[in-house]
């Protein structure tokens, strides 16, 4: 992982997120004042965000090992066992994707989470016989794009769900402040800001933006980032003032153009566009949404005037 020397270590020094954050610090110190394991934890919300940082944080407080995994890398029942039954007490099992995981696969975690307990049958047909075999208590941090992407049973074996959200443009602004002290960059506040209000609300995308900026600065520039360099830099990437890029685009076209700004449906959209209706509702509409480019209604997505303007095509009330 590129950005692993930027991401927080501890929850003090983590950026946004008040809501999870200032929960997650009440859970985690009642569970180490009782000794306990960390209740489950479903952290939802868009890609790159912070899920897993979250979950080597929450590790880091508990004063834990984490153990990373995703559900498409768990291909058997077996795999999982193994995992399981190789934690220490009271440790963290990371699992992203976790909606990717196969039903028999899930299966195994329902009286894992439930009892710390694995069951096994041994042998086939009429002389198979079912053997528990009990399991260290530990937490399992599960992250998806959306909570309704889990089946109802594993969904209810979570004591903490928590929705993680875009970021303000203020919030990921201080973000790449600190990054840039990290990566010993010069930053101005405008310099931070454009690449703030370019970001899409999302961390790993401004410090990965960061990063490039940064190339021009050495290159182009005297090596620090001011509002013209980040400007500059940004433009040369084909990266518009709000961060939107060619998907984005299309897409609010394609709704103002082909469907009189709607409503039109996800899955008629999805089609026109030539993109899945998961990728459109996970990685392209909260950032739209946040922009209020978009709205949703039961009779499907509509374009606002905000997009309209945006895109310089006139709006009839
Ligand atoms: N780097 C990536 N995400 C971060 C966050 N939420 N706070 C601080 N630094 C970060």
């Amino acid at each position: 992982e590129i950005e692993v020397g930027l991401r927080p270590r501890n929850l003090s020094e983590y950026i946004g997120q008040e809501k999870a954050k200032n929960n997650l610090e009440i859970y985690i110190k009642a569970a180490l004042e009782r000794r306990e394991a960390l209740d489950h934890v479903l952290l939802y919300g868009p890609p790159g965000l912070g899920k897993t940082t979250l979950a080597s944080i929450i590790a880091n407080e508990m004063g834990v090992n984490i153990r990373i995994t995703s559900g498409p890398a768990i291909e058997k029942a077996g795999d999982l066992a193994a995992i399981l039954t190789n934690l220490s007490e009271h440790d963290i099992l990371f699992i992203d994707e976790i909606h990717r995981m196969s039903r028999t696969v899930e299966e195994i975690l329902y009286p894992a989470m439930e009892d710390y307990a694995l069951d096994i049958i041994i042998g086939k047909g009429p002389a198979a016989k079912s053997i528990r075999i009990d399991l260290p208590k530990f937490t399992l941090i599960g992250a998806t794009t959306r909570a309704g992407l889990l089946t109802a049973p594993l969904r209810d074996r979570f004591g903490v769900i928590s929705r993680l959200e875009l970021y303000t443009v203020e919030e990921i602004k201080e973000i790449v402040k600190r990054s840039a002290g990290l990566l010993d960059v010069e930053i101005d506040d405008e310099g931070a800001a454009e690449i703030a209000s370019r970001s899409r609300g999302t961390p790993r995308i401004a410090n990965r933006f960061l990063k490039r900026v940064r190339d021009f600065a050495q290159v182009k520039y005297d090596g620090k980032i001011d509002y013209k360099v980040a400007a500059d830099a940004l433009k040369s990437m084909e990266v518009d003032e709000l961060g939107l890029d060619i998907i984005d685009s299309r897409m609010i076209k394609t709704m103002i153009e082909n469907f009189g700004g709607g409503p039109v449906g996800l899955d008629t959209l999805a089609a026109t566009i030539g993109e899945e209706p998961n990728t459109i509702e996970d990685v392209y509409e909260p950032y739209l949404l946040q922009l209020g480019f978009i709205s949703r209604t039961p009779r499907g997505r509509i374009a606002t005037k905000a997009a309209y303007d945006h895109f310089d095509i006139p709006f009839a009330e």
